[in-house]
């Protein structure tokens, strides 16, 4: 079997290193790919994506960001008859309009924050003085992370009106906000195949977003990751209602769906869906995977999961991302990286290619997020070790990684 798989992160790097341990695939091939994809997958950049896979006879193309997705991608490959896995643009909507998203849950009775919807900015502020800080003000379209302000005072609510709706900081993402109750609790991510007519959920994993250690600093695409988490989640409700609810909105939701939750007192809610599988959370998720992920993308896409049996590994994973100095502020790329082969080479420990080059000058970073660390271990101390491990035999100018992931875990 042919696979494709779309995107070039953390998070495809860990889909590509298990696709590639399936009995079923004979070539994989990844775009944009990066250097260590290119250890498991051809890298290629075609122009035209359906076109490649049509003319590649691929079998089964799987889609990391939400971007592509959002845009419609899934609809392009089936228009050609083209299998893919993740959602088409209309179910891609719970992750690309925040407002989709919060009206459909309030409406199929899924747990979440009680919240505004606003498309004028006047509006929007009369709501905030209403209810009071803190609260929760987001850009209603894709920001790339960005687009949640958590505000502490009124006037820190009434700034992300302005920035977002007024000046636009995130371009038409902002023509509308959410305005939502600030929840309190302990967050997870957990992630199902849905494929259409059921779901399987993924073993809960729990995200770090703040740059620095203690949950300081600006938010960030995520520091690290770890799973099984200390206290028991359980998402059985929010995904029976979700799929339901989509059931009858006539919305054929296939792929990956992320509920990022709020632990609170009162049952977990959902802080937001995203269409895909996340990052940094696959790289802790997919290590515990013990089926098959091409027969999982298989069963998704042809609407045979509830036939399909999937078990987990009891062992922990834990993924330290190390990132350029600077980052999420400006950073520099092009810093020689050393240390990848030694790391390589230790028991337990996976190294994830987030952000790296390939030059003459050997492996460099290229992006913020350069490396993604995982260690397994029979427990989450085991593997917090192992992931440390190996972060400290790997050196780049400025790098940075948080030294308390999964420091939270009771
Ligand atoms: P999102 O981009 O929707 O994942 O939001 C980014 C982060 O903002 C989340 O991970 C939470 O830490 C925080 N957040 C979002 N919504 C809420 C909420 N209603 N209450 C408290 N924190 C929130
Ligand atoms: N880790 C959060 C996300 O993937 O959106």
């Amino acid at each position: 079997m042919k696979v494709l798989v779309i995107g070039g992160g953390g998070r495809e790097h860990a889909l590509v290193w298990k696709l590639a341990q399936s009995r079923h695939v004979t070539k994989l091939f990844c775009t944009p790919g990066n250097p260590g994809i290119a250890h498991h997958a051809e890298c290629v950049t075609p122009a035209d994506l359906p076109a490649f896979a049509a003319a590649n006879q691929i079998d089964l193309t799987v889609v990391g960001p939400e971007v592509p997705l959002c845009a419609g991608i899934a609809d392009q490959f089936q228009a050609k008859g083209l299998r893919l896995f993740g959602p088409n643009k209309a179910a891609a909507r719970l992750e690309g309009s925040k407002a989709f998203s919060k009206t459909f849950m309030l409406k199929h009775g899924v747990p979440t924050a009680p919240a505004g919807i606003f498309n004028n900015p006047a509006d929007a502020r009369a709501y905030v003085r209403k209810n009071g800080a803190p609260i929760v003000v987001k850009a209603d379209g894709l920001a790339a992370g960005k687009g949640v302000i958590v505000a502490k005072t009124v006037a820190e609510a009434e700034q992300a009106i302005a920035d977002i709706m007024e000046k636009r900081v995130f371009g038409e993402a902002g023509a509308q906000v959410v305005i939502e109750e600030c929840l309190v609790g302990e967050e997870a991510s957990v992630m199902a195949f849905v494929d259409g007519r059921s779901f399987k959920i993924m073993v809960p994993a729990q995200d770090h977003k703040r740059v620095g250690d203690g949950d300081t600093g600006p938010n960030t695409g995520g520091m690290g990751a770890y799973s099984p988490m200390g206290v028991p989640v359980d998402a059985t409700e929010i995904f029976t209602k979700t799929l339901a609810g989509l059931q009858a909105e006539g919305i054929d939701y296939r792929g990956v769906l992320y509920a990022g939750l709020m632990l609170t007192p009162a049952g977990p809610k959902v802080i937001e869906f995203n269409c895909r599988f996340g990052d940094p959370e696959t790289q802790v998720v997919v290590p515990r995977m013990d089926f098959d992920l091409v027969e999982a993308c298989l069963a998704t896409a042809d609407g045979t999961l509830d036939k399909f049996t999937m078990t987990w590994k009891k062992e922990a994973a834990v993924c330290v991302v190390m990132t350029a100095g600077g980052y999420p502020g400006s950073y520099p790329r092009g810093q020689v990286i050393a240390g990848l082969k030694e790391a390589g080479k230790l028991a337990n420990v996976a190294v994830f290619h987030a952000g790296t080059k390939q030059t003459t000058a050997g492996l460099v970073t290229d992006g913020g997020r350069v490396l993604g660390v995982t260690g397994l271990g029979a427990n989450i101390s085991a593997a917090l070790e192992r992931a440390y491990a190996g972060v400290k035999l790997i050196q780049f100018d400025g790098a940075h990684y948080r030294r308390d992931i999964a420091a939270r875990y009771k």
